[in-house]
């Protein structure tokens, strides 16, 4: 049984990330092994993709290396999960033979029991949309898995998504959304606080629309749900847990309490990742984003008063059927008037089954697209310097992750998320998980280099707070 080994490639969102996890971790508890890489598993499972065009392709080409992986050893087995995976379920088993099991995002409590029927050669697909609470009961994180990142940990607090945005394919691939009871994430929470976790990202697609049905409906007791910011606020409260993060919100969930917590909780960290998409009202309104691009300049103003030193990062799409220059020149005002510090931006894709995809805006041609993309790269590019030199020569916190890919400097993130490469200092390097302090001495595009402060350089190993009184006020 020990010698059974899988190894996981994950596409896509953070989400799908953490979902790799939970399934590494039943297979750990089921008692398989993790390989180093595919060439040493006799299981691989790809976690797929359907955000965009491209996204989904990789499977299809990933497929195809597959079964040269599958023929250098008789009896390796290839699950497919993720959103092609709860797209096409069956489908996947038909079209592809060296394929021997397919789970959807609702199932990866399957995957160990797929696994073993695949051994019997049972070739089955489960992708039912589950409702109930269930998918969330998964065993405590195994000793492994906390090995891989030191200190950080991802949280989910809700799944699915009922804002049906005309561009997306999410509500069709996670289903609707359910929030988790506030009790069984505080105890998740404690537990990796207690196990040396000092970082933790609450996930959600939307994830501050936490438990908004139950509170709507007044529901929200006897589902064990509660407002967003009551929720960070009992969980920035737990003893050791030094930095809160949550990704991604919509920012139609910024209620008053949600803005507030943000001056008031020193453990949530100065940082949201706040898609906007569009900074055209005629194109959100086409989008079905439910917000004007005034509202986003509010909320970043709203939150930039409860925390002064708060970055916004955002996601953006170009391209949009129907987009004119004019529309696209607002974008570029709303990134310059946010200023935002950093954003992940894509030409439109139409995927099958949305909206958009079927309307009859016309598109806009692909050379246009493609301009109008790197003209906002270059916008972002510019931004993303100046702030970096902003922070020269400021001190700040740096949760170390690991060694950087060169010149001997420990990698890590500052509080407001920024990539910083610390030099190495006088005493011994500090652990990945731990905390130190820094100061940074140069801004480059993509990060920022730093020193060890004099003196003041100790370390916080995680669990040194395990006792100390953290996290809340401030
Ligand atoms: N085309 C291009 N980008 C998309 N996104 C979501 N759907 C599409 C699509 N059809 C982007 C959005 C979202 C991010 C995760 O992916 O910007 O925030
Ligand atoms: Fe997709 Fe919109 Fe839901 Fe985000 S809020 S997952 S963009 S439908």
């Amino acid at each position: 049984m020990s010698d059974r080994r899988f190894a996981i490639r994950t596409s896509g969102c953070q989400m799908n990330a953490h979902d790799s996890e939970k399934v590494a971790n039943l297979l750990l508890h089921a008692g398989w092994v993790a390989a180093a890489d595919p060439d040493a598993a006799d299981l691989l499972l790809v976690n797929t993709c359907s955000i965009r065009e491209k996204a989904e392709h990789k499977l299809y080409s990933d497929l195809g290396l597959l079964r040269g992986w599958k023929e250098q050893r008789p009896g390796r087995l290839v699950g497919v999960g993720g959103c092609v995976a709860q797209q096409e379920g069956d489908a996947l088993l038909a079209r592809f033979p060296q394929v021997d099991f397919v789970f959807g995002t609702h199932n990866l409590r399957l995957v160990p029991a797929l696994a073993e029927a695949a051994e019997a050669g049972q070739r089955r697909a489960e992708t039912a949309e589950r409702r109930d609470l269930e998918r969330f009961d998964l065993p405590a994180r195994h000793p492994s898995l906390s090995r891989e990142t030191p200190g950080r940990a991802f949280v989910t607090v809700m799944e699915g998504c009922d804002m049906f945005c005309s561009f997306c394919i999410v509500p069709r691939t996670r289903g609707r959304e359910i929030s988790r009871p506030a009790a069984a994430i505080v105890r998740e929470v404690e537990a990796l606080a207690a196990d040396g976790v000092v970082e933790v990202t609450l996930l959600g697609q939307t994830v501050n629309a936490y438990g908004r049905h139950d509170v709507r409906r007044g529901r929200a007791e006897q589902a064990g749900t509660m407002p967003y910011a009551a929720l960070l606020r009992r969980l920035a409260a737990i003893p050791g847990l030094r930095r809160l993060r949550y990704t991604s919100p919509h920012p139609l969930f910024f209620d008053d309490a949600l803005v507030a917590a943000h001056g008031e909780l020193a453990a949530l960290q100065p940082h949201v990742h706040l898609p906007v998409q569009s900074g055209s009202d005629a194109v959100l309104a086409r989008m079905r984003r439910r917000y004007r691009a005034d509202d986003v300049r509010a909320l970043a103003a709203r939150l930039r008063s409860a925390r002064p030193d708060l970055v916004l990062t955002t996601d953006l799409i170009v391209g949009f059927p129907g987009e004119s220059e004019r529309d696209f020149e607002d974008t570029l005002a709303l990134v310059r008037d946010v200023g935002f510090v950093d954003s992940y931006s894509f030409k439109y894709s139409p995927r099958p089954g949305t909206p958009a995809a079927e309307e009859s805006a016309e598109a806009v041609p692909a050379a246009e697209a493609q301009a109008r993309l790197e003209a906002l790269q270059a916008l972002q590019r510019g931004l993303t310097i100046a702030y970096h030199r902003s922070r020269v020569g400021a001190v700040t916190e740096v949760l170390v992750e690991g060694p950087s890919r060169k010149g001997g400097r420990l990698q890590g993130r500052d509080p407001q998320h920024r990539i910083v490469h610390v030099e190495p200092g006088a005493g011994p390097a500090p652990a990945p998980g731990s905390l130190v302090e820094v100061r940074v001495g140069e801004a480059t595009p993509h990060s920022l280099l730093a020193e060890p402060c004099a003196g003041g350089g100790e370390a916080h190993p995680g669990r040194a707070f395990l006792s100390g009184a953290a996290a809340s006020g401030r």
